[in-house]
């Protein structure tokens, strides 16, 4: 599987012929280096409704026909919206789509859009496990540190762990350490960081916490791609 880091919390996995976006946060992050008309999607995974995630969802939904996978209110959100194709899931829920395996799995945050008179909720945030090509990864969303994601590495071998390390909205650098220690997986890699001031964090810091910890950690740039190793 190839990883393409696109800045924030997104990620396009690639495997198998196929492509996947998760939380595709292109045209409002200004540290992204590609423009959503630029993606080639055959699936958009959405962790949770905040505007930081959803980003471009429903342009490249449009624009390629990709099916938007998400928990089920935000689906039906996204539907209204105008994404042709919408699937709509919940905790503990798996399904086998075109572009490979999704499992979604609980995350601790909170998950909503702006409204005109104020937040519109849409559900519960997740994490969703993805399967291409019998690589998986773990995108975790926005959550805090929880002792079930234990389970989640028991329950699953995860070959890569996406995690937030941003703080203040999200699980910082040291709790996302532990969060790696609780899943065990092959690779952790860091993400929801030095898009704005309130969530700057060095991950190289990072990383060297994780490594101490016995945890393997590649640090993506923005733009950057890597390639699963087997
Ligand atoms: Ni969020
Ligand atoms: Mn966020």
């Amino acid at each position: 599987m190839r990883i393409r880091y696109l800045g924030h919390s997104a990620f396009v996995l690639e495997a198998g012929g196929k492509r996947v976006v998760v939380d595709p946060f292109l045209s409002g992050n200004p540290r992204c280096p590609v423009k959503p008309e630029e993606l080639d999607v055959d699936g958009i995974v959405l962790t949770h409704g905040h505007a930081d995630h959803v980003g471009d969802a429903v342009a490249i939904a449009k624009r390629t026909g990709a099916i938007i996978v998400a928990p089920v209110e935000l689906a039906g959100y996204m539907a209204g919206q105008g994404a042709p194709s919408v699937h709509g899931m919940n905790f503990g829920g798996s399904r086998q789509f075109d572009f490979g395996h999704v499992k979604m799995v609980p995350a601790w945050h909170s998950s909503s859009l702006d409204g005109p008179t104020g937040p519109i909720y849409l559900g519960n945030p997740a994490g969703f496990l993805i399967t291409m090509e019998g690589v998986t990864v773990y995108h975790a969303g926005d959550t805090s540190l929880f002792g079930d994601m234990e389970l989640i590495g028991r329950r699953h071998r995860i070959d890569v762990a996406l995690l937030p390390i941003g703080d203040n909205y999200t699980m910082g650098p040291e709790d996302a350490v532990y969060a790696a220690e609780l899943i065990k997986p092959r690779y952790v890699i860091p993400m929801h960081y030095g898009t704005f001031p309130v969530i700057e964090q060095d991950p190289n810091a990072f990383a060297r916490l994780a490594e101490a910890a016995g945890v393997k950690c590649q640090v993506l740039a923005p733009g950057q791609e890597w390639v699963v190793p087997a």
